[in-house]
């Protein structure tokens, strides 16, 4: 296993930090030098995720700046590992204190004292959604580096509680789905699932939801047959995130209420000479390896843990308390989770992109290498006879 706390093959990452602790660092590799990174974009999307945008969020205070302290130089990679830092400003780990004795429902301290004897229960330590600010600066440069492909990474808020959106995957659009706080892909549905959060919201609960993200233009080829498979290593990616319940590409569990007939996407050849599908069931993965087709993902994103309505709960002694959170919460983590997903799938799609360049290249290598092969055959082919004609003349010359 590679260290747990590292993520990618060909384009890596490694994360340290706590939410309570003085900062939070991801560290970057795989980079190659001089490729023109926009900093200002990595800021903008660590503002999609930070706490304290809106009234569907948390009113934590994190400005989460990122400091990069490495790697990049004048607005390009320098090929060294990529350093970003963000610090933690807004630390109340006094909102926490009487909760330390405390097995939160839903979070991750059970199950942290199980495997490690100790936790760091202010904000959920390591489990904690702050964690995740870094891995969208790592995607951030990801998404830059899939541009420059003509690929882009599109997330939204596709259902909170039962309000789901209905606009067709082709035709969302990032000023839509950033014009409304829910980030929905249409105002009206945006409208219906703000009231049920702020429904919960008021009675000291949460929501869940569903997060869906598109990628498109993204080229056929990408994944390995078998153990990193495509879907594989985004159903993977996305399962990384906390409050992640389930995952599903295309039409995912709707599939089993079709026929074969109805669910196989059929092929024809387009005007430029590549093979499309006419429907797009399978979302965009077949047999582990992108087909060209926009790749469609979707995860089921659970209600937020810390809720102020009071629950009875065990503490570590094993007495029943009554408990409620007083800190400040998300009464849905959706909205905040978009930008997160849209990292981690262009992390895995750039790490795919990256491994299936070093086959391309491989390849035009090996063909080099065997037209020399050939060379040097037909030479030593050609020193043989020189040496027979010459045994032969001087055969003659005696
Ligand atoms: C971006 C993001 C923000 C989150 N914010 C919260 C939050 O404010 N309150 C909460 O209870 N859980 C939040 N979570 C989820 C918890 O981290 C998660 O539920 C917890 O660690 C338990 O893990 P599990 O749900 O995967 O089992 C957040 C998750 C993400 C990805």
């Amino acid at each position: 296993m590679n260290s747990p706390n590292s993520f990618g093959n060909a384009y890596s990452f490694m994360t340290f930090g706590e939410s309570h602790g003085a900062y939070i660092g991801v560290v970057l590799d795989g980079i190659k030098p001089g490729l023109p990174i926009d900093t200002d974009a990595i800021q903008h999307d660590l503002n999609r995720r930070k706490p304290g945008q809106s009234s569907v969020t948390t009113p934590r205070n994190e400005p989460d700046q990122a400091q990069i302290v490495s790697g990049i130089y004048n607005g390009k990679t320098t090929g060294t590992p990529i350093c970003i830092l963000i610090k933690n400003q807004d630390q109340r780990s006094h909102d926490y204190g009487d909760i330390a004795e405390i097995l939160r429902p839903g979070h991750a301290s059970h199950t942290y004292l199980q495997k490690y004897g100790v936790f760091d229960y202010r904000g959920g330590g390591r489990a904690s959604g702050r964690e995740t600010a870094l891995r969208v600066a790592a995607g951030a440069i990801a998404k830059q580096l899939l541009a420059q492909r003509g690929v882009s990474v599109i997330g939204f808020t596709r259902q909170v509680g039962n309000v789901q959106s209905d606009v067709s995957t082709d035709n969302v659009n990032v000023s839509a789905i950033e014009g409304n706080i829910v980030r929905a892909p249409d105002a009206a549905s945006a409208e219906k699932m703000i009231a049920v959060i702020h429904a919960a919201q008021a009675d000291g609960d949460s929501v869940g939801g569903v997060v869906e993200v598109v990628v498109k233009g993204c080229p056929a080829g990408l994944g390995e047959p078998i153990y990193h498979k495509l879907d594989a290593d985004l159903a993977h990616a996305l399962m990384t995130l906390g409050a992640i319940k389930g995952f599903e590409i295309g039409n995912g569990f709707d599939s089993v209420l079709l026929r074969g007939s109805e669910n196989n996407d059929p092929y024809y050849k387009d005007e430029h000479g590549n093979f499309r599908t006419t429907t797009n069931k399978a979302g965009g993965v077949v047999g582990g390896i992108s087909n060209g087709e926009d790749i469609v993902v979707r995860i089921a994103v659970k209600p937020a843990s810390s809720i102020t309505k009071a629950v009875q709960t065990a503490n570590r002694s094993g007495e029943m308390v009554d408990f409620k959170v007083e800190g400040r919460h998300d009464p849905c983590i959706c909205p905040r989770v978009v930008p997160v997903a849209e990292a981690m799938v262009a992390l895995v799609l750039l790490d795919h992109v990256l491994l299936q360049e070093r086959i391309a290249a491989t390849s035009a290598a090996e063909q080099v290498q065997q037209k020399l092969a050939t060379i040097d055959a037909e030479m030593q082919l050609l020193a043989m006879q020189k040496k027979l004609y010459e045994d032969e003349l001087s055969a003659l010359q005696q």
